[in-house]
């Protein structure tokens, strides 16, 4: 395997999770991933922009080499607006959500909740037109809820200007439980003129080597929660070998002090502060002793919070 060619390895966008500070601190201490995607920005009631969206995408906030700032939107003068923002604060790439599940978002069509109708699909892509300066890319699922869906959009999809397609093997209906299914993303693969990236519970080099195995023309793959799991999955992916535990456990304590550091200068006190960190535990390193994870979860104070970690990354 370690001659083979290795897929370039992008960091899924998380809300919640893949936060600015999260991106930087990760490419300090990781190798191995070409592109940090952002969360998605959206336009709120009266055509505005959170203040902390848009910060995250505010190149002065990001270290990392490659970001692209991802959009959702339903309706062509929506992405826009957003792409307009992603303009003006110095951004050349942008990736447009066509994936998310939300039962909110995907009621009025936006995120996955547009795939079954072609036509405003349509519509809402024939925008990119208006913008000479970005290069765009799409992060789609199968479907809401058939995975014709997708096969049903790729005429259209093949005609356009995009940079890539990211394709996660799910439907929206699914929302990130149950089965990928691989045999409709390979005639999605098959018939599809842009460069393809995989997306979907992609969570160990075994995953990666079967992936790569049955879609040898890949142009990459996106990591998700596999990478929350284990930061260095992608370079671990690069180098061809596992990290030994305690390799893996002084990278991930530097991570965490730099990640708290930050944010205990940055957050408004320790309750927003704890909040913040235990979140981080949710998929973090997953194999960890029961009992020690459950005292980091289940910590009300940061001092204990912190006690509970250095028992948990002891070295
Ligand atoms: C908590 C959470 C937040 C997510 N936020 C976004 C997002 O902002 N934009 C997006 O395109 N996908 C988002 N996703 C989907 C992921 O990018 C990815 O497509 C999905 O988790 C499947 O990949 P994985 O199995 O490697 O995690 C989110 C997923 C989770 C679990």
């Amino acid at each position: 395997m370690d001659n083979e060619k290795k897929l370039p390895v992008h960091f899924a966008p998380l809300q919640g999770f893949t936060d600015a500070p999260y991106r930087n601190a990760h490419e300090t201490l990781f190798a191995g991933i070409a592109t940090y995607y952002a969360p998605f920005v959206r336009l709120e009631k009266g055509n505005t922009f959170r203040n902390k969206e848009v910060r995250e995408i505010t190149l002065a906030n990001n270290s990392v080499h490659h970001l692209i700032p991802q959009l959702i939107a339903s309706t062509p003068d929506e992405l826009e607006r957003i792409a307009t923002l992603f303009q003006e604060k110095g951004h050349t790439e942008a990736d447009i959500n066509m994936g998310c599940p939300f039962p909110m978002l995907a009621r009025r069509h936006k995120g996955s909740g547009i795939l079954p109708y072609p036509e405003e699909v349509e519509q809402l892509l024939q925008r990119i037109y208006h913008f000479h300066n970005i290069k765009f890319s799409v992060k789609m699922r199968l479907g809401w809820d058939n995975p014709q869906e997708c096969l049903a959009l790729l005429p259209l999809l093949n005609e356009l200007p995009l940079q890539h397609i990211t394709l996660h093997a799910r439907l929206g209906k699914q929302q990130y439980k149950g089965e990928t299914d691989w045999d409709t993303f390979e005639t999605f693969y098959r018939e599809c003129r842009h460069p393809l990236v995989y997306n979907g519970d992609i969570t160990t080099l075994d995953g990666l080597n079967k992936l790569t195995n049955r879609f040898p023309n890949l142009a990459g793959v996106m990591i998700g929660r596999g990478l929350l799991a284990n930061p260095a999955l992608a370079q671990e992916y690069l180098q061809g070998e596992t990290l030994s535990k305690q390799e893996l456990h002084e990278k991930i304590r530097a991570f965490h002090t730099s990640l708290l550091n930050f944010y205990e200068a940055h957050l408004e006190g320790k309750a927003q502060l704890l909040c913040k960190m235990k979140t981080l535990w949710e998929y973090l390193l997953p194999d960890m002793d029961r009992k020690i994870k459950k005292k980091i979860l289940k910590s009300t104070k940061i001092e204990t919070y912190r006690a509970a970690v250095g028992e948990g990354l002891k070295l």
